[in-house]
């Protein structure tokens, strides 16, 4: 059975359909990517599936439960993890209370929150070495690993990662990535949005081609990193197929 199984979903802004009908799945301890080019609605998709937006028709399982229509909060307490397009830090608070923020969502007794955090520093030690630090004063690498471990602390079963390497240095996009690969090592399913298509088909066992809205290709992430349309729109191949 599939940990997260998303079946024709359409999710509109007013009367736009940004997301007519597509259908996918993340199986357990699964790295899944989700590529697309501007507004094809990879965004859209993870803030669909974790409660963020409301989707108008569908359906969205996870762990064999029905969510479309659940609250964001509980769906985050159920184990599905989000870390948002722009990371979403709060800036005048500190690294460990930005954790913390992510640990109390939960509801968890302040004793299991530090517990928690304490597992996140281990796994991210950078966070523990600025822990007192303003976030707003990290690097954007920093806060990019800060939003992931927010997002650890409620130690999700799927994380849903959004262009998590937007805006980084080659060096600190290397740094995201590895932290992905140990993020599934421990156990832990991946949905990746991202720009950086080589990278994130290089790491992913399957992927998805989001296009206006519609899923138009899915295969091993090998299999897509070999397709001629995928490397002429995505890894900077000849473009003389146009996707
Ligand atoms: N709040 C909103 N109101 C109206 N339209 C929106 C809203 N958010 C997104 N859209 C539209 O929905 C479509 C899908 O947007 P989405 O942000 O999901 O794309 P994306 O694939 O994440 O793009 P990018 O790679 O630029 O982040 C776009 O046409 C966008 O303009
Ligand atoms: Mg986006």
């Amino acid at each position: 059975m599939a940990l997260l199984e998303v079946q024709d979903l359409h999710t509109f802004y007013g009367s736009i359909e940004a997301l007519k009908g597509i259908s996918f799945q993340v199986d357990e301890g699964e790295i899944v990517a989700l590529l697309g080019s501007n507004g094809a609605g990879k965004t859209t998709t993870l803030r669909s599936i974790s409660g963020l937006e409301r989707a108008r028709s569908g359906s969205v399982r996870f762990a064999g439960q029905e969510i479309q229509r659940t609250a964001a909060h509980r769906i985050v307490q159920l184990g599905l993890g989000h870390v948002p397009e722009g990371r979403r830090i709060f800036v005048n608070l500190t690294v460990e209370e930005n954790l913390m923020l992510g640990g109390y969502l939960l509801r968890r007794t302040p004793h299991e929150v530090q517990l928690r955090r304490d597992e996140v520093f281990e796994r991210l030690p950078r966070l523990l070495e600025r822990r007192h630090q303003l976030a707003g004063t990290l690097s954007g690498g920093e806060q990019q690993m800060l939003a992931i471990g927010r997002a650890l602390i409620t130690r999700p079963r799927l994380l849903a990662l959004d262009e998590p390497s937007m805006g980084l240095a080659p060096i600190l996009v290397q740094a995201i990535f590895h932290t992905i690969a140990e993020i599934r090592k421990s156990g832990t399913a991946i949905l990746l949005v991202e720009q950086n298509a080589r990278q994130a088909l290089r790491l992913a066992d399957r992927g998805y081609v989001l296009e206006t809205g519609s899923i138009v290709l899915q295969d091993d992430a090998k299999a897509l990193a070999e397709n001629r349309r995928v490397q002429a729109a995505y890894l900077g191949g000849e473009p003389e197929v146009a996707l």
